[in-house]
């Protein structure tokens, strides 16, 4: 085969998994005003545009069904769109707790729950996570806990995960996947904090035998995804 011809393939299978990414979209996650104006919160208010899809999002609603969640907490908040869809799938007393770093994306976060008619069951706490965290322990276990923060510190998040939901729930991180590289049967010790603690992140759930994990490619036409882990112990 000429490079050509293989550059070519190349670009149509890529063209194909993006296509589907766009079909699943569509046709298992539609979105509403409401997680429209959440997905595009972002850019209007100069921060990163880097909400999961929202098939992602449908995922995470599914999962928090399936464990009946009434207790969720988010760690990286950002502008509520992963919180959207993760609140909805919340019994009118259940709760949604987000960490999140920066007031400014904290103030987007309450809007975007608020549009959702949600707020009653949603709270963005603002602080470093180090700070937060620990006064979950003094609250009821959570069932399910996302990861979608600052990507060298998810060691600790997992470890704070574990020490606050039930047997029985899910721990769910984003971004675990990214282009193979936390997958990798060693690392490459040239690699920056952020892949090491997705790498350590995945060896860590691997390793526990409190969990039962799979990673994901769910983003990206598959470059990336969550790791998924259910405590089962
Ligand atoms: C980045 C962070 C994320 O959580 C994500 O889903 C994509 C990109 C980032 O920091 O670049
Ligand atoms: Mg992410």
């Amino acid at each position: 085969m000429s490079d050509e011809e293989q550059t070519r393939l190349l670009r149509e299978a890529a063209d194909t998994r993006a296509l589907i990414d766009q079909r699943i979209d569509a046709l298992f996650a539609p979105e509403d005003d409401v997680l429209r104006a959440a997905r595009e919160a972002p850019a209007a208010h100069d921060m990163p545009s880097i909400s999961i899809s929202p098939a992602q999002g449908k995922l995470l609603q599914t999962l928090a069904r399936a464990v009946g969640a009434r207790r969720i907490l988010e760690i990286g908040a950002l502008a509520g769109y992963s919180g959207v869809w993760l609140a909805r799938a919340l019994p009118a007393d259940g709760r949604l707790i987000s960490l999140e770093v920066s007031e400014k994306h904290a103030q987007v976060w309450r809007e975007s729950l608020a549009r959702a008619g949600l707020a009653d069951r949603a709270e963005v706490r603002v602080g470093p996570a180090s700070e937060t965290l620990p006064a979950l322990l003094e609250g009821p276990r959570f069932d399910l806990v996302f990861i979608d923060a600052n990507k060298d510190d998810y060691p600790t998040y997992l470890e704070w995960a574990l020490r606050v939901t039930r047997p029985g729930a899910f721990i769910i991180a984003d971004n675990t996947v990214r282009s193979g590289q936390p997958l990798a049967e060693t690392l490459d010790s040239a690699v920056d904090a952020g892949t090491r603690g997705l790498w350590t992140y995945n060896q860590s759930v691997v390793a526990d035998s409190r969990l039962l994990s799979v990673a994901l490619p769910t983003d990206e036409g598959g470059l990336d995804g969550f790791t998924i882990s259910l405590v089962i112990g």
